[in-house]
């Protein structure tokens, strides 16, 4: 039902918009003498316009459960539009149906064009609110209604040419050209752009200011939050160099790639629990900033690794140290946060992994990170490493195998296992409580997520298939992928495993709410015209910052009303789901850093305020986030002297 209306929307929208602008156009061009009525053409335009609005009001109406502020919009632009077209209709149109003719009474008279023109412009401004967003919308109509107007004037000037006709004619064009081109000037300059800002405005109160902006006189800057126990010689040392490199696939395409230590994924990072981790970052990329963000691990924030908010990008030949204690066991993966949407996919990532401080150094047990990854684009070849084929791997029957999978890329990618009982282990790096054996399974993992998979090597092939790529465990290393078999059931995080005690929960105390509805919506963006992805129907940089103070419970509602994924990835923190669709979740405690929120769900989750900082909350597609999908988490008093967007070298989008 929800699709259904989201995607009526859009689709009307999208008609509508060009169908208002046929229709005035048919609308000047009517034949002026009496008793011509309207074309079958116009007036199966009317009656689409008429159709589509009315549409869109029961789309804001079942949207209005969401709040005013969301639905609002909608209805605000979408009503008088509806009421003047029906009257319209009805004093125009219905009449000219009704005459044996087709020859009206009324369309003898200049008033009714009229009438027809202003009934199509307002149309348009309904749909131009949408397609704009509310902000420049009541401009944009303002421009557009002009239009209506100067159409009006223009077809009435044609009326009586006799007399005035050509100096008319000629004022009514250039007004008309001028009208239109301030509807496009302000929807443009209306639009979200992206200037240098930094640290945060607002009043570190509830929902804060603006996102990132100026810095407060006497705040305490981000770059002092390093750590309390990363003073000390590490306990493991790690040099990643971000250099170009030609990555050959195994389908023999070339890629041009971006790489850590010339490979792709880049070195895989393995600690142990407790370790002193430090992390130089070398930049030999030609011309481009770079950095290094430890996905899902909750670092001090002066190390998380967000050019224009944790640091400037390191600029090429430049270098960045990372020190952090690795507190947490688990799946992780690191990634520059400098143009991420371009430099992950290009390949500036790769795995690290935490293991208990207890794990035996010596092990024969299979422990493999799988990183699926999309290259070029969404829509670009799928691989597992550099493989995008059937991989074969000889593992005795017997053992203990566990993978680590890991998306990479935004959208959700599925991965089945069959072949051997097996069970989920761990979701985004934390250990899943007493975790059921599944015979088989299918899991639905969103961008940027980790699901980590344990298994006992049986006496025939285990088969891993993530969407395209293979892997084939066997005893003897040579079996195939084979038949695809039945597909497993699909892993539902929120009802797997067993409950166990959390330190909060459903019924805690929360000390601060928010509800952040994400959308997408088409406009300009940082000044051209895109898929726009909202928060609470703003895009970066002004969506207010969610402001806490520490020890606050924080409880988060995340609702989509896009047609889209979006994986919503708090730096940081780890977040508790509660509920999904107003269903308290009733498995394992489920513990994110990356929630995947499909189209039409909604989620609730909480987290505990206890890393100071400023942390980015995005959509972890990061083509959206480079389109608006981008907040922060701010804690009171605390600022960055780093600047983010045009003008500065920092684009952590
Ligand atoms: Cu994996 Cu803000 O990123
Ligand atoms: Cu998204």
């Amino acid at each position: 039902m929800f699709l259904w209306v989201h995607y009526t929307d859009m689709v009307i929208a999208l008609l509508a918009v060009p169908a208002a602008v046929a229709a005035l156009w048919a609308a000047m061009r009517l034949p002026a003498s009496p008793g011509t009525g309207p074309s079958r053409m116009w007036r199966l335009l009317f009656g689409l316009l008429l159709g589509g609005a009315a549409l869109r009001v029961v789309a804001a109406l079942l949207l209005l459960r969401d709040g005013w502020d969301f639905a609002g919009p909608r209805l605000v632009f979408v009503v008088p539009a509806l009421v003047v077209i029906a009257a319209g209709y009805g004093v125009w149109v219905r009449p000219m149906l009704r005459s044996p003719a087709g020859e009206g009474r009324v369309a003898a008279w200049p008033g009714d064009y009229w009438a027809a023109m202003v009934a199509a412009g307002v149309v348009l401004v309904a749909s131009a609110a949408q397609l704009v967003g509310t902000g420049g919308a009541a401009v944009t109509g303002v421009g557009v209604l002009g239009i209506a107007a100067v159409g009006s004037v223009w077809r009435r000037a044609r009326w009586c040419r006799r007399s005035a006709g050509r100096w008319w004619r000629t004022a009514a064009k250039g007004a008309l050209g001028a009208a239109l081109a301030a509807a496009v000037l302000v929807g443009w300059s209306t639009a979200s752009q992206l200037p240098a800002r930094s640290s945060m405005t607002g009043s570190p109160v509830d929902t804060g200011g603006s996102t990132i902006g100026h810095a407060h006189h006497g705040g305490i800057s981000v770059t002092t939050l390093t750590g309390t126990d990363t003073a000390g010689v590490p306990a493991r040392r790690f040099t990643l160099t971000a250099q170009a490199a030609t990555v050959e696939l195994d389908s023999g395409q070339r890629v041009e790639a971006w790489t850590f230590n010339g490979v792709t994924p880049g070195p895989q990072l393995r600690v142990r629990q407790g370790d002193l981790v430090e992390v130089t970052l070398v930049n030999q990329l030609p011309g481009v900033g770079v950095t290094l963000h430890w996905h899902g691990v909750d670092v001090p924030n002066a190390m998380d690794g967000v050019a224009g908010v944790t640091q400037d990008a390191v600029p090429p030949g430049g270098r960045f140290v990372y020190r952090f204690r690795a507190t947490q066991v688990g799946t992780y993966w690191y990634h520059s946060h400098e143009m991420s949407s371009v430099q992950v996919r290009r390949g500036l990532f790769g795995a690290l992994v935490v293991l208990p401080a207890d794990a035996p150094e010596q092990s024969d047990a299979v422990d493999e990170t799988v990183l699926r990854h999309t290259w070029i684009d969404e829509d670009g070849v799928a691989s597992l490493g550099v493989t995008t084929g059937a991989q074969r791997r000889q593992v005795p029957a017997g053992r203990q195998v566990r993978l680590r999978l890991v998306n990479t890329d935004g959208n959700p990618a599925t991965f089945t296992l069959t072949g051997a009982p097996l069970r989920v282990v761990a979701i985004d790096g934390t250990d899943v409580h007493e975790p059921n054996v599944l015979h088989g399974v299918r899991i639905l993992v969103g961008g940027g997520s980790r699901y980590d998979l344990a298994f006992t090597m049986p006496d025939q092939p285990v088969v891993l298939r993530a969407d395209g790529p293979t892997i084939v465990y066997s005893p003897d290393g040579n079996a195939g992928p084979g038949r695809e078999s039945p597909a497993p059931a699909l892993l539902d995080p929120a009802r797997y495993g067993t409950p166990a005690a959390t330190p909060f929960g459903a019924a805690s105390h929360v000390d601060r709410r928010f509800t952040l509805r994400v959308d997408e919506r088409l406009g300009f963006y940082d000044g051209r015209p895109a898929v726009r992805y909202t928060l609470n129907n703003r895009s970066f940089p002004d969506v207010p910052m969610l402001m806490v103070a520490p020890g606050d419970l924080v409880e988060v509602t995340y609702v989509n009303r896009s047609g889209q994924h979006h994986p919503m990835h708090l730096h940081g923190h780890h977040m508790l789901v509660l509920s999904r669709d107003g269903r308290p979740t009733s498995g394992s405690p489920w513990w994110v850093d990356t929630l995947d929120v499909g189209p039409g769900e909604t989620y609730r989750v909480a987290f505990r305020a206890d890393n100071p900082g400023i942390w980015m909350d995005h959509c972890h597609n990061l083509e959206h986030a480079a389109n608006g999908m981008i907040l922060h988490l701010g804690y009171a008093g605390i600022t960055t002297p780093f600047q983010t967007g045009h003008g500065t070298a920092n684009h952590p989008e």
